[in-house]
């Protein structure tokens, strides 16, 4: 080991420690306003950048399109949550295992049966979910796009979102709507903006600053700027190729802007609630706004 290759373990280890004393995993949703945005590339590269700086990260996949994370990784998970819910499988075994160590539950409706379920059935799903707090430091879930009640609902339940928009402004005011959707039902969701697909490092930083600056206007809520990737082939070939690009092209524009967003994440500072939240705080705030009376939309 060089002196640099020690240094960087050390870093490691006393982040690893960091997170080890919150106990919980940090929950972030990934979400849009418009659909193909780059939501799926954003959560899968931003995990293994994450994984790489020593954050053992879980991905989710509740997005029901077509652009799914094993469609990304090329490959093909046998189980989802849906055989957790039905006591098929312990959750331990439908986490299928990606590229660097990253974690990744597939979609399916899993997520959706929830509600139907029993007391006792909800008991035993609970105490497995309740294990993701020890198999991950950050969970990220990918919504999918929308401005739809169940979208709405995965944010509400976390307390941190990531909202992607590319600048064209019908992406542009998708997120708006979707942001405003939220914050009219609960206020502190901490929300980190991302601007992808952008021309130009000027036209990035005009969509992100005109879109924080109305947000707080008109909606009075602080909106955090995470971070920009430019229109990047790597992407695009990456996508085609089913491999991700912070492996695939590691010194592309988009894989540098990776890194710097995923060190944006762990950099900001985490409120007391995010951390005590964990994921089986995450899905009991699901289920109470599954079960509530009042229409979200
Ligand atoms: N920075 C970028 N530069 C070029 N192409 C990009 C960029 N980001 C994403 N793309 C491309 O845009 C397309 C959509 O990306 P992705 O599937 O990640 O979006 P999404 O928001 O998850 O879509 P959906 O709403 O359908 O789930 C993909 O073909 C991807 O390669
Ligand atoms: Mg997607």
């Amino acid at each position: 080991m060089d002196q640099a290759e020690r240094l960087r373990q050390i870093v490691k280890d006393l982040r690893e420690k960091r997170y080890a004393y919150t106990q919980k995993a940090r929950i972030i949703t990934v979400t849009s306003g418009k659909g193909g945005v780059g939501k799926t590339n954003f959560t899968l590269n931003c995990a293994i950048a994450l994984n790489a700086m020593g954050y053992r990260t879980l991905i989710i996949d509740a997005d029901f399109g077509l652009s799914n994370i094993d469609v990304m990784l090329g490959m093909i998970p046998k189980y989802n949550l849906f055989h957790v819910i039905t006591h098929k499988k312990r959750i331990e075994e439908v986490i299928t295992e990606g590229p660097c160590g990253i974690k990744f539950i597939a979609g399916g409706s899993g997520i959706w049966e929830l509600i139907n379920l029993s007391r006792q059935d909800m008991e035993i799903l609970m105490e497995q979910l309740e294990r993701l707090d020890d198999l991950a430091d950050i969970i990220m879930i990918d919504t999918g796009a929308g401005v739809s009640e169940k979208v709405i609902q995965m944010i509400l339940a976390a307390n941190e979102a990531i909202v992607i928009t590319t600048p064209e402004p019908t992406s542009v005011t998708d997120a708006y709507a979707l942001v405003k959707s939220v914050v009219n039902l609960k206020k502190d969701v901490n929300f980190k903006l991302v601007v992808n697909r952008a021309d130009s490092v000027q036209e990035a930083n005009d969509v992100m600053g005109k879109f924080i600056r109305v947000a707080q206007r008109f909606l009075d809520v602080n909106l955090e700027p995470l971070g920009y990737m430019l229109y990047d082939e790597a992407v695009i070939r990456s996508t085609k190729q089913q491999k991700p690009f912070v492996l695939e092209y590691p010194r592309s524009h988009a894989a540098r802007q990776m890194h710097s967003m995923a060190q944006a994440i762990v950099a900001g500072r985490q409120r007391q609630d995010d951390r005590v939240q964990g994921f089986k705080g995450y899905v009991n705030q699901l289920l109470k706004l599954f079960n509530s009376k009042h229409k979200v939309l």
